[in-house]
């Protein structure tokens, strides 16, 4: 079975995307699953999760050269616990920027990524699960990730503008994705994350609410691929273990167990956010 491609995605900046995909990443690894994290963003946060500065610097076979037919490499990540299967990361890097700059990028095909996954060995075999973080724009990068993807899942705080970010994503972005994809890509859901606890409860059943009206408004061929239950049911919450996690000096030579496993909050809500994510995929039911 080739793996299932989720893809993180919001254009709007700062919503969570790199974090989510970190969390998710780990959370479905200690349920004993093989994942492959892509980072589609040049600007490269995900990578210095896990890799030293210096390599970032200076990439040349990560995912630029995966969507090129070129030559990439699989780096093996440490989470810092015992897993059973492998964890793996294609990186970006800072210099693939300048690549762009200087026109170095022959043609940008938007279907590059997936085209490559399906005809990859040592991805096809190797994984139960690519999941792909996307940067804050809808450029190439970006389209890569959405037209590989099995599964959409958006990262939203209760900011207005990550909330518009999420409307213009549903109506406009999507419905393109899911008539141009090779694939048949679900929306999974809408996860809420660096969230404060103040937030009360039917807040968010609210804003759920009208979100849902929105979607419905939409064709019926592509609500249907929109998981029913829009949000999921596990808030990732504001925590200082996560405050400007991709932004901290040497940040990769903290293992991410540590980070979660400082608080037991973050550690149950990653641990439930992976379970939903599975049982979603296993029985998607979409909007009626
Ligand atoms: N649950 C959380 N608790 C505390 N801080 C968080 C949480 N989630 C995200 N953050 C912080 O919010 C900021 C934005 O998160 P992140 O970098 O994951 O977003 P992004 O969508 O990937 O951003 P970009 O659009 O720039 O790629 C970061 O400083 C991150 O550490
Ligand atoms: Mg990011």
């Amino acid at each position: 079975m080739p793996p299932k491609v989720i893809t993180i995605t919001n254009q709007k900046g700062g919503t969570g995307k790199t974090t989510l995909t970190a969390l998710l990443a780990y959370g479905l690894a200690i349920r004993g699953r093989r994942v492959l994290m892509l980072d589609l963003d040049p600007q490269s946060h995900l990578s210095s999760l896990f890799l030293r500065i210096n390599e970032v610097e200076n990439i040349s076979d990560g995912v630029l050269e995966l969507a090129i037919q070129g030559r990439f490499k699989i780096r093996q990540i440490d989470l810092g616990v015992k897993v059973s299967g492998e964890v793996g990361l294609i990186p970006s890097g800072i210099n693939y920027i300048i690549d762009v700059f200087r026109g170095m990028i022959p043609a940008w095909d938007p279907q590059a990524v997936y085209s490559r996954l399906m005809t990859e060995p040592a991805i096809n075999k190797g994984y139960d699960y690519v999941i792909c973080d996307t940067p804050p724009e809808l450029f190439t990068p970006t389209m890569w990730g959405l037209y590989a993807a099995d599964y959409i899942i958006i990262p939203s705080n209760m900011e207005e503008l990550s909330l518009l970010g999420v409307k213009i994503l549903l109506k406009e972005v999507i419905p393109d994705v899911i008539m141009k994809s090779k694939k048949e890509p679900k929306v999974l859901g809408i996860a809420l994350i660096n969230i404060t606890r103040r937030v009360k409860s039917d807040t968010i059943a609210k804003l759920e609410t009208s979100v849902v009206r929105f979607v419905r408004q939409l064709p019926s061929a592509i609500y249907s691929r929109v998981y029913g239950k829009l949000f999921f049911d596990t808030l990732i919450y504001r925590d200082d273990e996560l405050r400007d996690l991709a932004y901290r000096p040497r940040r990769w030579e903290i293992p991410l167990s540590r980070v979660i496993n400082r608080s037991s909050e973050l550690r149950s809500e990653v641990e439930g956010f992976a379970s939903e994510v599975e049982n979603r995929i296993n029985n998607f039911k979409g909007m009626v």
